[in-house]
């Protein structure tokens, strides 16, 4: 009995001092718990947005409106502070595809420009406190769907615009801008027509358990991005998607105070920072990370364009299989250039496994502004390509890998999936 009590006792402690190590979100975060329903709706089987946000609207603070049964079909809707939306097990919540109806005042949405700013989101918060997105249905965003009103889809218009250079006018899914204390979790996401889950200059963002399923193709469909913001979680996540799993970003404010723990990617360009690294990015643990079938698996990249400073960037235990480039970190991405400075400081990669070939990527932007990284624990396979530049390497990398696979990345125990 005592004998079990200490081991018990002895195991805690070693997971609270792994966990205080680990974890970069200044705030100790718990998974979240469901709010209590102030209304619950049934679906109309019409156009169900004046119905969700006459309900939003007048919910008490700290509550949530329910959409309990049914397929909802919505407009744009707005998540007010405080209140949450909680889309539960079973139901859907689908986006309505007339541009019209997302337009931001310029009547672009829907169409190809030089700039990509013409619609608004599909659900928005803006200068919210305590809010968040809850529950076991799912969010689509119908991005495979033809426009009302158009003869294309809103992916299709995406390659129509990547084809040409310039930017397609596309819904972003959730979009979260200044706001405080904001919780996504367990839904699911899927066929954002384009980016699913931003959060743009906001301070405490937890997202926990959710999923997002699209398919490759579909361009700039970017799982969760947090921009600009400090105090992030990201945790037992399963991201497939057309583009960045997750991308770190510091376009406008700096990111930092980042934890992405024990989360699995499948589809994607895999786990990244930047490129707009403009305000600088630091203090990120990315932990436990397993990833099958990216383009990139762990992603830094800036260039003389964007500029910043990133550093004090973790990436432990991280399990790679079938990525073309299992690690790039690149101060010259795309070599476009400009006139800021980008630098690449105290960058970790621990108990890193890649179980398959591919190229890797060292490139920091010339002599004298190298890229810092440390290797530790890092086991590639035989024959792997690397690409080395402009580098200060602390240790080194082992082409000793033979595994098949990759399990949890052998931090199971730190965050219990849920
Ligand atoms: C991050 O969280 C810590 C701990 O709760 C808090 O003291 C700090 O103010 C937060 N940072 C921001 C930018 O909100
Ligand atoms: C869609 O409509 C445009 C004109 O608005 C036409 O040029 C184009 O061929 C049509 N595309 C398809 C796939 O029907
Ligand atoms: C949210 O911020 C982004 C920039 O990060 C901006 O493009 C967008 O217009 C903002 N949306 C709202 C509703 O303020
Ligand atoms: C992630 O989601 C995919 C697709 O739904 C599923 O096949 C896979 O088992 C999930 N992986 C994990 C680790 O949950
Ligand atoms: C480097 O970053 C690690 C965390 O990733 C931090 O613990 C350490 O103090 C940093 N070292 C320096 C010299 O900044
Ligand atoms: C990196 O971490 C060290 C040690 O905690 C800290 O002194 C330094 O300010 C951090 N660097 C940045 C850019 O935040
Ligand atoms: C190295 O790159 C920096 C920008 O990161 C630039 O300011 C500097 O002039 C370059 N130095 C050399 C020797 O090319
Ligand atoms: C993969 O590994 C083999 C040796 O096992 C090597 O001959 C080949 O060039 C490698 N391919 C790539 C793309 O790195
Ligand atoms: C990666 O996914 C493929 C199926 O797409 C599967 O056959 C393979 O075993 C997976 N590899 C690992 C290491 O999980």
């Amino acid at each position: 009995m005592q004998r079990h009590l200490f081991s018990f006792l002895a195991a805690s402690t070693v997971l609270v001092l792994l966990h205080v190590a680990t974890a970069r979100d200044l705030r100790n975060v718990v998974e979240p718990k469901t709010p209590q329903t102030c209304t619950s709706l049934k679906a109309s089987g019409e156009d169900d947005t004046k119905a969700i946000q006459k309900a939003l609207d007048p919910c008490t603070k700290g509550k949530a409106v329910a959409l309990s049964s049914g397929v909802f079909h919505s407009g744009p809707l707005t998540i007010p502070s405080g209140v949450s939306l909680l889309v539960e097990e079973g139901v859907t919540l689908r986006a309505l595809t007339d541009p019209t109806l997302y337009d931001t005042g310029a009547k672009t949405c829907g169409t190809i420009d030089e700039y990509g700013v013409g619609c608004k989101a599909f659900i928005t918060m803006h200068g919210a406190k305590g809010s968040g997105i809850y529950g076991k249905g799912t969010i689509d965003g119908r991005g495979s769907s033809i426009m009302t009103g158009k003869n294309i889809t809103w992916w299709h218009l995406a390659s129509n615009a990547a084809a040409v250079h310039k930017f397609q006018n596309n819904p972003r899914l959730i979009q979260i801008n200044n706001s405080v204390d904001i919780t996504v979790h367990q839904i699911t996401l899927i066929n954002s027509p384009m980016y699913h889950l931003v959060a743009s200059e906001t301070h405490g963002f937890t997202v926990w358990g959710i999923t997002i399923l699209t398919r490759p193709s579909a361009l700039n469909s970017d799982g969760i991005d947090p921009i600009g913001s400090q105090n992030v979680t990201i945790a037992h996540c399963n991201i497939s998607t057309g583009d960045d799993n997750i991308a770190i970003k510091a376009l406008t404010a700096p990111a930092k105070h980042i934890s992405v723990l024990n989360n699995h990617f499948n589809r994607g360009d895999g786990m990244a920072i930047g490129s707009e690294t403009n305000y600088g990015v630091s203090d990120v643990t990315v932990s436990g990370l397993t990833i099958n079938g990216t383009h990139v698996g762990v992603y830094v990249k800036s260039n003389t364009m964007r500029g910043g400073l990133v550093a004090n960037i973790s990436f432990e235990n991280v399990c790679i299989s079938n990525a073309r480039q299992p690690i790039s970190l690149d101060m010259d991405y795309y070599h476009h250039h400009g006139n800021r400075t980008p630098e690449f400081r105290n960058i970790t990669l621990s108990n890193i496994r890649v179980l398959t070939n591919g190229t890797f990527i060292i490139h920091g932007m010339n002599k004298s502004n190298t890229i810092e990284v440390a290797f530790n624990d890092v086991h590639v396979t035989k024959g792997a390509y690397w690409s080395v530049r402009n580098a200060k390497i602390k240790g080194s990398w082992v082409e000793d890998e033979t595994g098949h696979s990759c399990g949890y990345a052998g931090n199971e125990n730190l965050l219990p999936y849920s």
